[in-house]
């Protein structure tokens, strides 16, 4: 195989949560190499393939979650991510492979290496989840999981900003937000190794939000049009709801998320965050 559009086809077709994340890092090694070197083109699956387990439920028929700090409430919490993590591997693949409408912007090289590299992150993030997941006598697949995480995707399939728009630049924007409280979580009740991968996550996830701002700004700068204002509408648009507060300021700077352009989407400042 010498086309990553084929490589994203295969990832997006393999429905077994570990192949899918091995094959990423095959593919991303590959690319790195040189091995695979052309883009190629393919037309995508609607939504990418996945094994009977676990079970997809709508948000609303989630369990409730357990005790935080009891054994149960871990396992649900890691489980939690390692499908927000499997998701996401897809969703960096679809980004490179889809054929999106994209009005004489061409992806350039260096769109797929940012790309390629948060694929392969992604499948790190989910294999050291399921690693977690096995040093407490489960697995990915063990418990239900979240339906709803394919929707940003499909809403935003016919458009190229709007998916960078709500993907890193809101999503994973979040993940940098609630990390560090979770990592607080694990030093609370010992747990270093697990402290360790997320901090690990969280400072990788700060470069998938960075390649989001970049190349969402290049899509912009094309266009000859504003940035703020383009982003805002297209959250508007996209996005249920307010942004949630509170914010991670320094992580969000460092990834390029200038704070103009989320606080005005924010809901209502409560007494957890100071103005200052
Ligand atoms: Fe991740
Ligand atoms: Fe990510």
């Amino acid at each position: 195989m010498t086309a990553l559009c084929e490589a994203a086809l295969d990832v997006l077709n393999t429905p077994d949560a570990v192949e899918k994340s091995q094959k990423t890092r095959r593919y991303a090694a590959a690319w790195r190499k040189g091995e695979i070197y052309e883009i190629g083109q393919v037309d995508l699956p609607d939504r990418p393939a996945r094994s009977e387990r676990p079970q997809l439920l709508a948000p609303k028929d989630m369990p409730r979650r357990a005790k935080a700090g009891s054994p149960r409430s871990k396992i649900a919490l890691l489980h939690a991510l390692a499908h927000i993590e499997l998701n996401a591997i897809d969703l960096a693949w679809d980004v490179m492979a889809r054929k999106f409408a994209l009005g004489g912007f061409t992806r350039p090289k260096g769109f797929y290496d940012d790309w390629v590299k948060v694929a392969n992150d992604e499948a790190k993030h989910h294999l050291m989840l399921e690693e977690r997941l096995n040093a407490l006598g489960a697995s990915y697949g063990d418990l239900p999981a979240h339906d709803g995480l394919w929707e940003s995707s499909e809403k935003t399939a016919h458009d190229f900003a709007a998916r960078l728009a709500i993907v890193p630049m809101v999503l994973e924007a979040r993940g940098l937000d609630v990390t560090p409280g979770m990592i607080a979580i694990m030093e609370k009740y010992g747990d270093e190794e697990t402290a360790r991968c997320l901090q690990i996550i969280h400072d990788d996830e700060v470069t998938h939000v960075r390649a989001g701002t970049r190349w969402f700004e290049a899509w912009c700068a094309h266009h000859g049009k504003d940035v703020e204002e383009t982003w805002q509408d297209l959250v508007r648009t996209y996005f249920n709801g307010q942004l949630k507060r509170p914010f991670n300021h320094p992580s969000r700077e460092e990834a390029g998320m200038i704070r103009d352009w989320y606080e005005p989407l924010a809901e209502a400042l409560d007494s957890s965050e100071s103005v200052a």
